[in-house]
């Protein structure tokens, strides 16, 4: 398993539906990984195979992955079958994946549990809605989530946080610095375990903002969409 300790600060490109073999070889000969970061590309699963480099500090990650081990489910990727790719990260429960594919707590809570155990580090993807958010419901969806949806056996060293906003998701809007930090340490705060937590932050993050999020005191890097596809951009984040 990568070793989380290692890192002040967590890079992940989500590059979603996107990319194809020569957007994925221009992107990795323009990439420049900072040594002193975790960088963490997410493509489609087909492509991951060909994303290993030989830089140690880059890694594939995987967008999703099946909550069942083996058996009659077509179309699905198990956990053993992305260690088996020596794929060390791997999405969960993005906003996304709730909204579109009806992904539950429960099944974030035993895909997330399912990776741990290949020693890949489950990205456990929280966030709140605008309505959510309007009635004032962020703090008692967070607790929900996290209570859920992180299985007992995560702790600070096989599995990370990523808070997303859903209305921050591809906007171009944000919350304040302050409610980010005010997320974050909430999280932080939720119980004993959580304190080491490493919690990234992502929903519209950009190389404009990138920095002031990331210098926050409770924030430990960014999961990036949209601005993950330009290379340019990624790097600038990650620089
Ligand atoms: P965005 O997406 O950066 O395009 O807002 C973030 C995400 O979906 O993880």
């Amino acid at each position: 398993m990568v070793n989380l300790d290692k890192y002040s600060s967590i890079f992940i490109a989500n590059w979603k539906l996107n990319g194809n073999s020569s957007f994925l070889k221009d992107y990795y000969e323009k990439l420049k990984v900072n040594s002193n970061n975790c960088t963490i590309i997410c493509s489609p699963s087909i492509y991951l195979k060909s994303l290993k480099g030989n830089n140690e500090n880059l890694f594939c990650g995987a967008q999703d992955v099946s909550s069942f081990k083996e058996g009659a489910y077509t179309g699905e990727l198990s956990a053993s079958m992305l260690k088996d790719n020596n794929i060390d990260f791997c999405l969960v429960g993005h906003s996304e994946r709730r909204q579109h594919f009806a992904e539950t707590n429960d099944k974030v809570n035993t895909k997330s549990s399912n990776l741990i155990k290949e020693n890949i580090i489950p990205v456990i993807c929280i966030g709140e809605t605008l309505e959510q958010k309007e009635k004032n419901l962020t703090e008692e969806i967070l607790t929900s989530q996290i209570k859920d949806s992180v299985p007992n056996l995560a702790n600070h060293q096989n599995a990370l946080i990523a808070y997303e906003p859903v209305w921050a998701i591809g906007t171009g809007l944000t919350p304040t610095l302050d409610e980010i930090n005010q997320a974050h340490e909430l999280i932080k705060n939720f119980d004993q375990k959580f304190i080491d937590f490493k919690v990234l932050y992502g929903g519209s993050v950009k190389s404009s903002n990138s920095k002031e999020i990331t210098n926050l005191s409770h924030v430990d890097g960014c999961l990036i969409g949209g601005a993950s596809l330009k290379v340019d951009e990624f790097n600038t984040i990650i620089s």
